[in-house]
């Protein structure tokens, strides 16, 4: 199967995957990896060998034109599935209308708690001891979309946002290149809400 993988930061989740892919027998290929900026992610795509492309929203007038935008590059690169590994915005309805049930995203907290962009500093704020990783289809709201697995993450007591969310990614990083792998094998059961995938 083929990946495009979105992503706008360091990029170690986008690199777990393309070295899960490489492995004998999984059964999907990073075709390209899209960023909204510029950012270190781009350097694991070059060090695979992976081509890149930007789709930066300064550059349109319009969300709607950088939505429209960036569906127009992934199409280019003909995905079955199309994986968001810390991609920081929120896709529009042509992105939701054109891959919609196909988009997978890791988010660092055990939804729907801590939802957002602050997902791992929210949790240390709240004082929560355990929180995770969810891996969830992505629909229009703020990481809403049904889950399709999930790993709880101890909170040590001495933890900062930086120590948390570096646990919490090592199982991100095993977890997401899973799901990928189920879902490309056996695809998604979903009533609409809730979801099931087979391992
Ligand atoms: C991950 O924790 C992901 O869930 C979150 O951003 C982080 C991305 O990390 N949305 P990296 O850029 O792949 O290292």
């Amino acid at each position: 199967a083929r990946l495009v993988v979105l992503a706008s930061g360091t990029g170690s989740l986008l690199r777990a995957l393309i070295a899960a892919t490489t492995d004998a027998g999984y059964p999907a290929e990073v075709v390209a990896v899209g960023v909204d900026r510029t950012c270190a992610a781009t350097g694991h795509a070059d060090a695979a060998g992976v081509p890149w492309f930007t789709v930066a929203p300064g550059d349109y007038a319009r969300r709607a034109d950088w939505d429209r935008a960036l569906t127009a590059a992934v199409r280019g690169y003909h995905p079955d599935l199309v994986v968001t590994a810390g991609f920081m915005r929120l896709l529009g309805p042509a992105f939701l209308g054109e891959y919609q049930g196909r988009i997978v995203n890791s988010h660092p907290a055990l939804l729907p708690s801590f939802p957002g962009a602050h997902g791992v500093a929210d949790a240390l704020a709240y004082g929560v001891k355990i929180t995770g990783a969810t891996v969830h289809l992505v629909d229009e709201g703020v990481d809403t979309g049904p889950i399709l697995a999930q790993e709880a993450v101890p909170v040590h007591p001495d933890d900062d946002e930086a120590t948390l969310h570096e646990r919490i990614k090592v199982v991100e990083r095993r977890l997401l290149a899973d799901v990928v792998a189920a879902v490309v094998r056996h695809g998604v059961v979903s009533d609409g809400r809730k979801a099931r995938i087979s391992w």
